[in-house]
């Protein structure tokens, strides 16, 4: 069957020049007090996922007469922040999410930068925010990561996390697009992102609550989709589930995301279903890797709308073998099963999904070609150090 790649696969295609010409375009100021070996070791013995960060950030400004100015790789730090920054009322903000990989040379890789890169414009776009030049972006990456090499770990599951945002810094109290932005990559090193490992996670399948809407930002990278993914994952925690699935905000019937992942369900006959890309879903890095690994591989893969009660009926009859979550931050992860409420009817349901073989193997192919294991087929590694 043709696919025809998205905007976002188009941009991630697109050749990036080598860690070697864009080392130095940002300014390294490097940092007067960096962690001792012992301080550093201490923190990557925890790597407590987004806790600790690396002794640097890579930082630059936007004004209207400037643009993007003041590139730099900057000790880690503190921002003098006036109380009237636009982002603190408006939420004025985009952001990423990807990693860095050591390999078992010792080399540092990481994986489809690019889509990234094309990704926050994309949100950039939504909010109003200028654009960041994807050649600005891969040069702060490469320019943090090389300030930081010693911060990215070795221990299986763990990478230097790295998170680039872009936040309206202009103090004014107008409700208008900023006259101002401040770009910042900040790493965290980090573990696996589940701390049970490999195991399946008990779902919330959240009635009431929407993470967006028609028309909405579900398809970009902001904070806000996130502050209103929070209270439904309190409840849910409270009540000892690890994760929380949205529904569509238009029907509340059909299959959009978890908080921070999109989901994936294995059929019982060997193909694959995920919910299409509707413009309320972020178009993630990893289904993008996911659906073009399964593509190649020959196996059928749907991108559809998927109701929630045709689902729980595929559960019960045995039509679905597995289910899975997958983003960056955990890869791919197993949903062992689902539990909620129809808000319609108030009938309540928990479903399980005993199996998860097929979901191990998406995610050891896909974890080995970003550890170097295998061979990088499509061209998702960039080398960075
Ligand atoms: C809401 C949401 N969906 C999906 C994803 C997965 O995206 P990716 O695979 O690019 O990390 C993320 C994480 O970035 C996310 O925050």
């Amino acid at each position: 069957m043709s696919y025809t790649p998205t905007a976002l696969e188009r941009a991630a295609a697109q050749p990036v020049p080598e860690a070697s010409e864009l080392a130095g375009e940002f300014t390294r100021l490097p940092h007067p007090n960096p962690a001792t070996p012992e301080e550093r070791e201490a923190k990557m013995a925890k790597m407590l996922f987004g806790k600790d960060f690396s002794d640097h950030m890579a930082h630059a400004t936007w004004t209207p007469d400037e643009g993007w100015h003041n590139k730099q790789v900057e000790p880690y730090g503190p921002f003098a922040l006036d109380p009237a920054a636009a982002v603190l009322h408006y939420a004025q903000e985009v952001f990423e999410g990807l990693k860095a990989y050591r390999h078992d040379d010792g080399s540092v890789w990481t994986f489809r930068p690019s889509y990234n890169a094309a990704r926050l414009n994309h949100s950039a776009r939504r909010l109003a925010i200028p654009e960041f030049d994807p050649r600005d972006f891969m040069a702060s990456v490469v320019g943090l990561v090389q300030a930081d090499k010693e911060w990215v770990p070795s221990a299986s599951g763990s990478s230097l996390y790295l998170r680039p945002y872009i936040f309206a810094s202009d103090p004014f109290l107008g409700v208008a697009a900023a006259n101002r932005y401040e770009y910042v990559l900040i790493g965290s090193p980090s573990g696996a992102y589940f701390s049970h490992g490999f195991q399946p996670i008990n779902v919330w399948v959240e009635p009431h609550y929407h993470r967006s809407g028609p028309g909405g930002m579900g398809d970009v990278k902001t904070g806000g989709n996130y502050a209103a993914s929070l209270l439904p994952k309190v409840h849910a925690h409270d009540e000892g589930y690890d994760e929380v699935l949205f529904l569509d905000g238009a029907t509340n019937m059909n299959l959009d995301e978890l908080g921070g992942m999109n989901v994936f369900v294995v059929m019982d006959d060997g193909t694959f279903r995920t919910p299409k890309l509707t413009g309320n879903i972020l178009p993630g890095c990893t289904r993008s890797s996911i659906l073009q690994l399964l593509r190649s591989q020959g196996r059928t893969v749907t991108e559809t709308t998927i109701p929630l009660a045709e689902l729980l009926a595929d559960i019960k009859s045995g039509k679905v073998a597995e289910m899975f979550a997958c983003g960056t931050a955990a890869v791919v992860t197993s949903i062992g099963s689902l539990t909620g409420e129809i808000a319609a009817t108030g009938e309540k349901f928990h479903v399980e999904i005993p199996n998860s073989e097929i979901t191990k193997q998406i995610y050891d192919e896909l974890t080995a070609i970003q550890l170097g294991h295998a061979e990088d087929k499509f061209g998702w590694l960039y080398r960075l150090a």
